[in-house]
Order: C-alpha cells, then sequence, then structure tokens
C-alpha cells in the first residue's frame, strides 16, 4: 500500500492546498475531526504547503437558535447583525482555538498542547514542533452593503488576500489558518463565508486542490432532501468557482476515517473529486478539419513517421478524428480507431510543431485515453516507428503482431515493421491518476 502511495507522495509535495473544515465536523464528530486533524499533518508532514480554512456556521446557528435569534437569509445570503456579529467573533475564535489545538496535538504526536505567541507582523503563532500554524489578518473584507433593498450589515467578501504573506508562511514550512472574520482598513470587522473564502483563496494562490470535508456522510440523490445534500452542493458551487480561477482539482471528502489520505494517496479514492476542463479545445474532428489536418500531417509523412493518408480519406473517417483547436487554429490531432474484443488503436497523434513541447501531447494522448475507455475498450495500442520512448514513457509496453486483435493483424505492414506499443486502462480513476504528473 506505502509503496503503490509512492507516486501521489512526489506528486503532491511542494503543491499548495485549501482545506475547508466544516464547523458541525468539530462538534458533531470530534472523533472524526481529530483523525482529520492528523491525516493533515501528515499531508504536511510529506511535503504539502497548506492553507486551512475553518467554518463556524454551525456554531452560530446553533446559538441564534438557542437564544430564539432568528438570523435572516435572502438569496442564500445570511444578514449579520450586531449582535450576531458578536456570536460570529466568538464562535470563529473557538474552531479557530480547536483546529490550533488539535494540530498542535497531532504535529507533536499528542504528548504536548504547543505554546503559543504573538509575532511582530501582527499574526499568532501556535507552536507545533518543526512548523506553526498561523493565523492572522491575511485577507482584507468589505461589506456587501444594501443589494436589492436588503442591508447586509456586517456580511461581506473578500476585498484582498495577501497571497504574499501566505507564500512567505509557507516558505518557512508553517500551515496558515483563516477563519470567517474577515477586517476592513478601517477597523471594521465582517462575516465572510467559508466556503467561499476557500475557493477563493485557493483560486488567489494558484492552489492545486480545494478540499471540502463534509461534516456527515452525504451523497446526491434525485430529491435534494436533507440539509447535509444541499450543504454538498453548495460546496461543489464554490468548488467550481474556484475550477473557474485555475485551481485544478475540487475534492468533496466524506469524514470517514482516512478518507482525507485514502483520497490525496491511493489510486482508488474516497471521495468525489472534480477535474478542471484540461481538455479545453479538445473536441471531435469535423470534415470542415480534414484540411487542416492533411496539412500538419504531409510533412511526418514525407518524413516517414506517419503512414500517408490522403484527403478523402480523412474526410470518409473524420469520425475517428480528434482535434485540438485554438482561435480556428490546429494545435494538435489524433485519431482513435475501434476494434473488435476491446481494442482501440491511436493513430496520426501530431502536434502543430509550433506548439510541441507544452504538454499538448499530453492533453491529446489523455482525451484519447478518455474516449477509448467510454467507448467500451480498455486495451489502447499505437503502431510506431520513431516515437517509441514518448509511449514507453506514458504507460506504453512493447508487444507482438500476435497481440492486436485479429483484424488488424491481417492489415499489419510488415515491410513497414513498427513496433507495437499497447496499455491497459481499467478504469477513469487511472487516467485520473495520470494526469496528475502532467503538471505542465
Ligand atoms: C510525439 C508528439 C505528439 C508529442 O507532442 P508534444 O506536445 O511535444 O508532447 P508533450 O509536450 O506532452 O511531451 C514533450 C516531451 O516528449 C518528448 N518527445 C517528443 N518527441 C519525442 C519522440 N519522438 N520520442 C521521445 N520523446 C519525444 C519531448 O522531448 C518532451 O520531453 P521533456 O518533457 O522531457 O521535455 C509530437 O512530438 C509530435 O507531433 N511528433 C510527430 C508525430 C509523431 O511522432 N506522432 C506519434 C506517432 S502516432
Amino acid at each position: 500500500m506505502f509503496r503503490g502511495s509512492a507516486n501521489y507522495i512526489a506528486s503532491h509535495r511542494n503543491t499548495l492546498a485549501v482545506f475547508h473544515i466544516p464547523g458541525d465536523l468539530m462538534d458533531e464528530n470530534p472523533k472524526g475531526f481529530r483523525d482529520l486533524m492528523d491525516d493533515i499533518s501528515l499531508s504536511w508532514l510529506l511535503g504539502m504547503k497548506i492553507v486551512i480554512v475553518a467554518g463556524c456556521r454551525y456554531q452560530i446557528d446553533k446559538r441564534c437558535k438557542e437564544d430564539s435569534q432568528l438570523r435572516s437569509e435572502h438569496m442564500g445570503m445570511v444578514v449579520t447583525d450586531k449582535e450576531s456579529l458578536r456570536v460570529v467573533k466568538e464562535e470563529a475564535g473557538y474552531v479557530r482555538f480547536e483546529v490550533e489545538r488539535q494540530l498542535a496535538r497531532a504535529l507533536k504526536g499528542g504528548s504536548s498542547w504547543g505554546t503559543s505567541r504573538s509575532s511582530s507582523n501582527g499574526t499568532d503563532e501556535v507552536d507545533v514542533g518543526e512548523g506553526n500554524v498561523v493565523s492572522g489578518n491575511f485577507y482584507s473584507a468589505q461589506p456587501f452593503g444594501v443589494l436589492d433593498g436588503v442591508d447586509y450589515e456586517y456580511s461581506g467578501f473578500v476585498r484582498r488576500m495577501e497571497t504574499k504573506k501566505i507564500h512567505q508562511v509557507h516558505q518557512n514550512r508553517d500551515i496558515v489558518l483563516l477563519t470567517s472574520l474577515g477586517f476592513s482598513p478601517t477597523g471594521e470587522v465582517f462575516n465572510v463565508n467559508s466556503e467561499y473564502l476557500a475557493s477563493y483563496a485557493a483560486g488567489e494562490l494558484g492552489a492545486s486542490k480545494v478540499i471540502y470535508f463534509l461534516g456527515r456522510d452525504a451523497a446526491l440523490r434525485h430529491k435534494i432532501r436533507r440539509s447535509t445534500e444541499r450543504l454538498f452542493l453548495t460546496k461543489m458551487g464554490w468548488g467550481m468557482n474556484a475550477l473557474e480561477a485555475g485551481v485544478k482539482r475540487v475534492h468533496l471528502i466524506s469524514p470517514n476515517d482516512g478518507g482525507l489520505l485514502q483520497e490525496l494517496y491511493t489510486r482508488d479514492g474516497s471521495g468525489t473529486m472534480i477535474s478542471g476542463d484540461l481538455y479545453d479545445g479538445i473536441q471531435r474532428a469535423t470534415v470542415g478539419d480534414a484540411s487542416a489536418i492533411y496539412k500538419v500531417v504531409t510533412p511526418l509523412v514525407e518524413e516517414g513517421i506517419l503512414v500517408g493518408r490522403t484527403k478523402a480519406e480523412l474526410e470518409r473517417d473524420i469520425d475517428q478524428y480528434h482535434v485540438y483547436t485554438r482561435d480556428g487554429l490546429l494545435i494538435a490531432s489524433g485519431q482513435l480507431k475501434m476494434f473488435e474484443n476491446g481494442y482501440a488503436e491511436i493513430g496520426c497523434l501530431v502536434v502543430n510543431p509550433i506548439y510541441r513541447a507544452k504538454g499538448r501531447g499530453d492533453a491529446m494522448l489523455g482525451y484519447l485515453e478518455r474516449v477509448c475507455v467510454v467507448e467500451g475498450a480498455s486495451n489502447l495500442f499505437v503502431l510506431s516507428t520513431q516515437t517509441m520512448e514518448w509511449f514507453i514513457e506514458r504507460g506504453f509496453d512493447e508487444v507482438g503482431v500476435d497481440l492486436l486483435p485479429p483484424s488488424r493483424q491481417a492489415t499489419y505492414n510488415y515491410d513497414r515493421a513498427s513496433k507495437i506499443y499497447m496499455k491497459k486502462i481499467n478504469s477513469l480513476r487511472d487516467l485520473d491518476a495520470n494526469e496528475l504528473f502532467w503538471d505542465r
């Protein structure tokens, strides 16, 4: 198991991840929370740069209910009046303390609670052995103001994220902790939605992932009945925002023991993962693309790298082709030909010479691999005379003609003597794992 995780440990090292911890996890599932803090510490130990956003909506709602205080909500946004702001301050302080306390314990193996000190730049640090948990003014906030006649009072959004400060903290190998309390330059305090804060911070910091935890197990069904399911959707929605801001992946993880480690460090994962659009610009070719494909392929045919195709042949088989275009220019092309018994052949994989060595080949191959799995094939092969290494580096192995599907064996050109490379793809999750290593 440990050996199988090596690749993941290597690929997550030095990447930045934003973890959102919901308040309900802390109070409703103390053991789950404690275990999670252990696992976050382990990810830190394995080299991840970590920002934790601690939410406290659960605590605030509970307090307001106990005090029979009503919190009004419009369009899904809460109004924070002066009285509830006081509660927000107290509860944000509470969740912050809980996270610091558990991390201090986790990183010291439970032998000590760590010591707290105030640093010169206005941040508080809790010593956790080799690393610190640093919380403080890492973002400034501004009020929503009055929208559609509703005054949101002390509810606000992020005005500026202090990315430089946060990167500095990471350079010292420390963990950053943010809460829902954001300060304005004039010294006012605003209540900022923590799921939004996590997604915004991830985008601003160029994080590779944002990870949302669920307070309880939840799954999407055809009917959204329970509030946990609604929360699931909310987190997903904020996750999409992070993807739009350039974050590569969003994970939604249930609070099961070891769920985080399983999601990050094993092939099967444990939660729901949403990937940013790695294949932006790649699509099935249309007849209108035939000329452009012909143009990029022809020089390679002349060099003997690819087998020749006439324009008429390209047009006839156009359904097998996929193109990567930007502003009408063909950047790459690839052909996927389906055979019997779950086999598919890649052909005509070409990247326009101006765009080579920037990961476009990987993107095109990854896309074709996905199409292959979706169309029901699990054995992908390619015939090549000069690009062997490229395919071997991407998990293909050399095989003999006898391993080709019978109808392809019948058309194999022994004079050309191309080498054959084959790869078995078990599931889309295998491909998810491969994509982690592109990183260009
Ligand atoms: C092979 C090809 C599709 C790769 O596209 P690309 O966008 O440059 O690929 P990527 O950016 O994903 O990968 C680039 C890496 O592959 C390496 N590479 C490129 N061509 C290679 C080859 N023929 N053999 C081995 N490695 C090769 C590059 O040196 C680079 O290595 P680096 O990451 O260590 O710098 C492109 O070079 C091409 O169009 N070649 C001509 C057509 C061809 O050979 N097609 C395959 C036969 S079907």
